[in-house]
């Protein structure tokens, strides 16, 4: 196995599957599955997921919400989808701890990173919510965050698109992909792959980011396993 433990960041609209808002029951199904594959491996899985498919800050901001406010709805939806996630892996008979940045005690443990770290040495799946538990902060740099913590061998971007190109292959058929580019490469030919907050902090502290497509079955496996699949960003 290429990697020990790892952190895969989730966008909150990649549950959306093929529903317009939400969460479908499906797709959720299909990542439990996916990640069950992971687990058998022994391999430790961290997870940080987003919440746009049920509220972004951002968005609400630009249509006269207060950014403070949209943020902290932002992260309780990130909640939202950490239960889901946690329901749906539980449900394939995987070990699991949700673990917030803000307090809802009621509902998930407060985050703490020592205890994370004893959760994934048990094999369990660690899921973080609430973001990094301010505002003005995305939950790409939750994940980034959250992986240094907790020593993570890289973290991997599952998204819809399998690897970073040149230009947006949505847009360009004509679009190259990358196997690896240095995180200087990415800055110099102004590519997105995170947000700069997220992705100079994970430059600085030397986490390799792969960004995979998520939604193609056995792709985690094959990654985690060494195969080359998706884009690697390292120094
Ligand atoms: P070990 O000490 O390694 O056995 O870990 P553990 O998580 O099983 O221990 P603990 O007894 O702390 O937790 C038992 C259960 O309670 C687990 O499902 C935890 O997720 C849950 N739990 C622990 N602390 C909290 C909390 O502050 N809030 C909520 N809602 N659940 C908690």
């Amino acid at each position: 196995m290429q990697y020990k433990r790892i952190l895969l960041k989730l966008s909150g609209e990649s549950l959306m599957g093929d529903l317009q808002y939400g969460i479908d029951p499906k797709r959720l199904k299909e990542y439990a599955q996916e990640i069950k594959q992971v687990i058998a491996k022994n391999i430790e899985i961290a997870i940080v997921i987003g919440g746009g498919n049920i509220f972004r800050g951002v968005a609400g901001a630009s249509q006269g919400m207060d950014r403070v406010q949209g943020d902290h709805m932002g992260m309780l939806a990130t909640c939202i989808n950490g239960l889901a996630l946690q329901s749906a892996l539980e449900a394939e008979g995987i070990h699991t701890r949700l673990q917030t940045a803000i307090e809802i005690k009621e509902i998930a443990e407060p985050y703490i990173k020592r205890r994370a770290n004893r959760h994934l040495e048990k094999g369990r799946v660690v899921i973080f919510g609430g973001g990094t538990g301010n505002p003005y902060f995305t939950t790409d740099t939750a994940a980034v965050l959250r992986a240094i913590e907790v020593n993570a061998d890289a973290i991997l971007k599952g998204t819809r698109v399998d690897g970073i190109y040149n230009v947006d292959p949505e847009k360009d058929k004509n679009a190259i992909k990358y196997e690896s580019i240095s995180f200087k490469d990415v800055i110099r030919k102004g590519l997105k792959v995170m947000d700069m907050t997220a992705f100079t902090l994970s430059e600085e502290n030397k986490l390799p980011i792969i960004v995979f497509d998520m939604n193609k079955k056995g792709n985690l496996l094959k990654l985690v396993s060494g195969d080359q699949i998706g884009t690697i960003v390292d120094n």
